[in-house]
Parts: structure tokens; C-alpha cells; sequence
């Protein structure tokens, strides 16, 4: 009696157990036929009203039916799970063999690189690299360099003004100053960096731009010491030759003082925005330093003189490169970067 509902609920388990469709219908049958409060659970109880003869016989059927069960429950489980892990792999299936974008590299700002240029160009010719503060003192932004408060030059530079009488220095010859009081006469330094003007932007104007100032204090320094540098800079950055016209120019901080231009290699002279139509482009003020400028930072005029220029490194990328907007530079944009 009890042999054939054991019996009947084997087949009838086994046939569930083959013909679950998922996962949740296999534990539905496990729950019914092997679970805690399931047939099987149910026929044990049962079993305890049997004599003990019976009791062990009937023990025994039920064992079997139990194995049987949960043999077939696992293979059919393990083969759910393997249905499941092979239609992940399919779904995340990847392609290996797909050529890969690569690791996106970086690589230098074009200032940065002419920059660098610049100061191997200057290394090989005895010059140290000096950098200095952005945010400046009055006095090394102007006053030792020769433009007192009253002077009109100081109205030729609009200033980012600072708290406490300081400023974002609005060019890199404040460095001279500090480079003459540290390293005293003869010296040859350059100082690249940036400078700050309180102007409005347009393609050839930027509040914030890169200078690199140049000097060099020793016995008899010339017009023609001057000149001369100036060539070897120019030939070694353009690697050809490029038109120049020598103006005079005035500065304060030198005596006398030059506009150096270069015809506009943008246009290459009929005019364009850069040159503001004119066909040449300011890129090379320069002159002999100032007797007063040199007899601030301590050093003897009669003894000493010196050159002095400040390159303009944001318009000499632009002529090298042929950009003609200043705003590309510092714009972040990844597609105007990423051509150099
Ligand atoms: N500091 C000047 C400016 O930014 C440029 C300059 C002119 C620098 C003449 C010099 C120089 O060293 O000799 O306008």
C-alpha cells in the first residue's frame, strides 16, 4: 500500500523533474517531493505506525525513491546551470581577435615643446633657465625696472591688481631683476613663462600668454652682441630663413630699444588678423639694459652692460604652427591639440 505511493510518487516526481522548463519549476518539484514538509517527509511520519519489520523494508523503498530523486534533481540543476552559463557566454561573448583602440597617449602642448626647444637652444649657448613668481611684487614688475608709479609706461600694460599692492605679473622681465640679484654679473639667463594682461580677447589677444625673457650682462656687450643672438634665435626656431625689419622701440628697462619684427608667416606679408593687416608681427622687443636697471640689482654700469629680450613664445607658436586664433591655445580643446 504504502510501496505503491512511494512508487507513484517516484514516477510521477521523475517525470516533473524531466519536464521543468526552469530553474523555478525543478525547485517546485523538489520542494514537493523532498522538502522538509514534502511527500517524503510525509510518507517517514507514516512510516512510524508500521511494525518494526515493515518499518525497516519500507525505510529502505523510501531511501531509494529519496536517491533517485535527488540524483536526478542534481543532474537535471547542473544542467539548468550549464543552459545558463553558456548563454551568458554567448551574450558576453567577446571578440578577441577585434583589433583593440589602444591606450589614448598625451603628449606636449606645442607651447610647451617650442618652449623646451628654446631652452636647449639656450643651454648649448651658456644660458641658464630661470623661472620666477607669477603673482609679483610692484617693485620687480616695475619699479626696478625702471617705470616708477608716475610713469606713463606703467599705463602701457593693463594689471591684473592683486590684494597688498601685488600683481599677476604682466611680462617675464621681472625675472632679470631677480636673476641679476642672484646670480650677479656675467650672467646669461632665459626665463619662459607665463604673463597676464587685463585686455580683451580677440584672435591675436589673450588675458593670459607665454613670454621668455632673455639677458645677458658681461664686459662690452653690443648692439652687435645682440643682433647676433638674436639671428642664431630666429634661424634655429624657423629652420629657414625668415624676413626680419629692426625698429627702434621704446622700453624703459633699456637704452636704446628695438621692435625686432618678423613678416607674418601666416600670410606671408599682404596681411591677415595675426598682423592685424600689417603684415609684420612684433616678436622680438629687446635693446641694451638701462644703466638704472642694472645699478638697482647691484651691478656697476661702468663696468657692466647687457642685452635684454622678451620673446613673445605665444605669437612665435602661432607663426611656427600657422594657428591663426591666440584663443585655440588655451581653449582645452582636445581635437585642436591633438593635430600637433
Ligand atoms: N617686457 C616687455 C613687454 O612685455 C618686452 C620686452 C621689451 C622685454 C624689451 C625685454 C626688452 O627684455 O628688452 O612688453
Amino acid at each position: 500500500m504504502l510501496d505503491q505511493s512511494i512508487q507513484d510518487l517516484l514516477s510521477r516526481s521523475l517525470k516533473r523533474i524531466e519536464a521543468a522548463q526552469s530553474p523555478a519549476e525543478l525547485e517546485a518539484v523538489r520542494v514537493d517531493a523532498l522538502g522538509r514538509k514534502g511527500a517524503l517527509a510525509a510518507f517517514s511520519k507514516e512510516m512510524g505506525k508500521l511494525p518494526p519489520d515493515e518499518r525497516k523494508r519500507i525505510g529502505m523503498v523510501l531511501n531509494q525513491a529519496k536517491q533517485s530523486l535527488e540524483s536526478s534533481y542534481e543532474s537535471r540543476e547542473r544542467a539548468f546551470a550549464a543552459d545558463a552559463l553558456s548563454a551568458r557566454l554567448d551574450a558576453e561573448w567577446l571578440d578577441l581577435t577585434l583589433p583593440a583602440p589602444g591606450p589614448r597617449r598625451g603628449h606636449l602642448h606645442p607651447i610647451t615643446r617650442i618652449q623646451r626647444e628654446l631652452e636647449d637652444l639656450f643651454g648649448s649657448l651658456g644660458f641658464t633657465v630661470l623661472d620666477g613668481p607669477e603673482v609679483e611684487t610692484e617693485y620687480y614688475n616695475f619699479d626696478a625696472l625702471n617705470i616708477p608709479a608716475t610713469h606713463p609706461a606703467r599705463d602701457m600694460q593693463d594689471t591684473f591688481w592683486l590684494d597688498g599692492g601685488r600683481l599677476l605679473r604682466t611680462h617675464t622681465s621681472p625675472v632679470q631683476v631677480r636673476g641679476m640679484e642672484r646670480l650677479g654679473p656675467p650672467l646669461r639667463m632665459i626665463a619662459p613663462g607665463r604673463v597676464f594682461r587685463n585686455e580683451s580677447v580677440d584672435a591675436s589677444h589673450e588675458h593670459t600668454f607665454y613670454q621668455l625673457e632673455g639677458m645677458m650682462v658681461d664686459r662690452n656687450v653690443s648692439v652687435g652682441n645682440l643682433i647676433y643672438f638674436m639671428k642664431t634665435l630666429l634661424t634655429a626656431i624657423f629652420h629657414r630663413d625668415v624676413t626680419v625689419r629692426l625698429r627702434p622701440g621704446y622700453f624703459p628697462f633699456v637704452e636704446p630699444g628695438f621692435e625686432l619684427d618678423i613678416q607674418c608667416l601666416i600670410c606671408g606679408g599682404p596681411g591677415c588678423p595675426v598682423c592685424k593687416q600689417s603684415g609684420w608681427v612684433e616678436l622680438l622687443p629687446c635693446g641694451l639694459v638701462h644703466p638704472n636697471v642694472l645699478r638697482t640689482s647691484g651691478i656697476d654700469p661702468a663696468v657692466w652692460g647687457g642685452f635684454a629680450f622678451g620673446l613673445g613664445l605665444t605669437r612665435l607658436v602661432m607663426m611656427r604652427y600657422g594657428i591663426d586664433d591666440i584663443r585655440q591655445l588655451q581653449g582645452g580643446d582636445l581635437r585642436f591639440l591633438e593635430q600637433f
